[in-house]
């Protein structure tokens, strides 16, 4: 008897809630428009709308290929506040790297019999971010956001906007002071160029579950999260999925078609500033071993291409030492990784290959442009505030270096001399970056260590500093949510 009272009373819920037919809607409640990504048409077709995970899961697995990965939102090595992000990715049966579509949900501690058990964060309190789902587009090509979120009774998928919404939003930062931005979605803040983005995209990929280092816990797991860290991927395989996912959308016509739909110079930020960032580190754990990897991407920037330079963990451990690092939640000094480094986006790399691709660009014009700001550093200001030289029109150069010319400030001086020295040829760049790397390995090998280690501080807070942390939506590196790097210890 009770038991049909229970389904009865499902039944009822489920019908007003969308069981019938599944209606996304926007960010306005209209219902959404139909969308060409393979989620859109699963969720059409479903008799019953996914609440939570399971169920999305259980739509989609019959569908296409699901894996899984973990990242410890708090740090590897700070596990006891049971934070923790899933995201997940489906691909089509025989195309494991090209994953169409993206998702991702969160862990909390919830007290089960006094005890404090990781389980999914999949309440239905008003407001909560239940799922959050990026997905491929094939009429539009390029990628639909969408998000679950919690109405107290139920919950709602939304569908948010698409990539081309995201550049819109995003077409002001570092163009206009104070920085503005758009509102059409909040994924804008953080998915700064429209596709997905991994911080720790490099192995060995710092706080996320890798096979060579599975993440660790201190609180027991509930039966629906041992059910997936018994399916859990190495964050390999993810990172291959989001470099191939941030490829296609730079690869497709219809994206290029937006960007170059709007201004030259909003088309060569990427080359005079930083859009989005990436994490590195060394490449073994900071317990292992006297010697530490410093990934040159860091020292040099992104066309350095050298192997790590090796320092004394002694004299690295002096520095955390005596910069007083700490991690703000922890006793430890330092991350899981040594060298913990924020670099120039992945994505920003591929958005300059595709302008040299379409004639804006050579070799010689990166890398002047590029180095004209002090090497090893990060979030350039003065190098980015030069690119309101650039005048809009597709044959910039000739009047870029005639703006140069009459600036005053070191660094339009010193971008001058270069675009105007034809013997500063990308080969000649090539043998002064090895000999830059010749001597700045000897530098740091025999100890000297301290400027650049107060450089690699530096690059951290430029990036809290930055336009593209200043989206009251959200922050690339998300601050209350993500601890990543030690602080100075109060
Ligand atoms: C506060 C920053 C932030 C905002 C805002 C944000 N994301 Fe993300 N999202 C991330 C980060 C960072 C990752 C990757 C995990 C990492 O690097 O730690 C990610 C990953 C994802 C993933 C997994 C695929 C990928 O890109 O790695 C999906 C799906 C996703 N986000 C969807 C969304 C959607 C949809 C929105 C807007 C409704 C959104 N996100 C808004 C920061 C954000």
């Amino acid at each position: 008897m009770k038991s049909q009272i229970v389904i009865f009373l499902f039944l009822t819920v489920g019908q007003c809630f969308g069981q019938i037919n599944c209606t996304i809607l926007t960010s306005q409640g209209a219902k959404a428009p139909i969308q060409n990504d393979n989620f859109f048409k699963a969720l059409s077709a479903a008799n019953a709308c996914p609440q939570n995970i399971e169920s999305v899961n259980a739509l989609l697995d019959s569908l296409f290929q699901n894996r899984k990965f973990l990242v410890a939102n708090r740090g590897r090595n700070n596990p006891k506040q049971g934070s923790f992000s899933f995201f997940e990715s489906y691909a089509g049966k025989n195309r494991n790297a090209d994953a169409d579509i993206f998702l991702g949900h969160f862990t909390h501690l919830k007290n089960v019999g006094g005890k404090a058990v990781i389980d999914l964060d999949q309440s239905m309190n008003k407001g909560q971010l239940i799922i959050e789902l990026i997905a491929w587009d094939y009429s539009k090509g390029y990628y639909n956001f969408y998000e679950l979120i919690g109405q107290g009774a139920y919950n709602q998928w939304f569908y948010r906007g698409d990539s081309k919404d995201i550049i819109l939003d995003n077409q002001n930062i570092y163009l206009s002071q104070p920085a503005q931005f758009g509102h059409r979605l909040r994924c804008s803040g953080c998915h700064t160029s429209g596709g997905p983005i991994m911080k720790e995209l490099a192995y060995p990929h710092n706080d996320w579950w890798i096979k060579a280092r599975p993440l660790v816990f201190e609180n027991a797991q509930s039966e629906h999260v041992l059910k997936r860290l018994r399916e859990v991927d190495s964050a390999e395989n993810f990172s291959i999925q989001v470099q191939a996912g941030m490829q296609k959308l730079e690869a497709s016509s219809q994206f290029q078609m937006i960007k170059k739909s709007l201004s030259i110079p909003v088309q060569l930020r990427p080359l005079f500033c930083d859009l989005e960032i990436n994490i590195q580190s060394d490449i073994l754990p900071i317990d292992n071993g006297p010697i530490i990897q410093i990934p040159v991407a860091s020292l040099g920037g992104p066309f350095t291409g050298r192997t790590p330079i090796a320092i004394s963990k002694g004299s690295y451990q002096a520095l955390l030492q005596k910069f007083g690092l700490q991690f703000p939640e922890t006793r430890h000094q330092d991350a899981d990784h040594a060298w913990l480094t924020p670099v120039k986006g992945h994505s920003d790399l591929l958005a300059i290959a595709s302008l040299k691709a379409a004639g804006l660009v050579d070799d010689k014009t990166i890398l002047d442009i590029y180095y004209s700001a002090p090497i090893g550093t990060l979030m350039n200001k003065d190098r980015c505030q030069l690119l309101k030289l650039v005048p809009n029109t597709r044959n910039w150069r000739p009047g870029f270096i005639q703006n140069l010319k009459t600036q005053n400030s070191l660094i339009a001086k010193a971008l001058y001399q270069r675009m105007t020295d034809p013997a500063l040829t990308p080969a000649a760049y090539q043998k002064a970056i090895g000999d830059w790397y010749v001597q700045t390995s000897r530098k740091l090998g025999a100890g000297d260590l301290e400027p650049t280690f107060k450089q690699l501080l530096l690059n951290r807070q430029s990036v809290i500093e930055s336009d593209i942390s200043k989206n009251p939506k959200g922050q690339i590196l998300e601050p209350g949510f993500r601890v990543i790097f030690p602080v100075k210890r109060l």
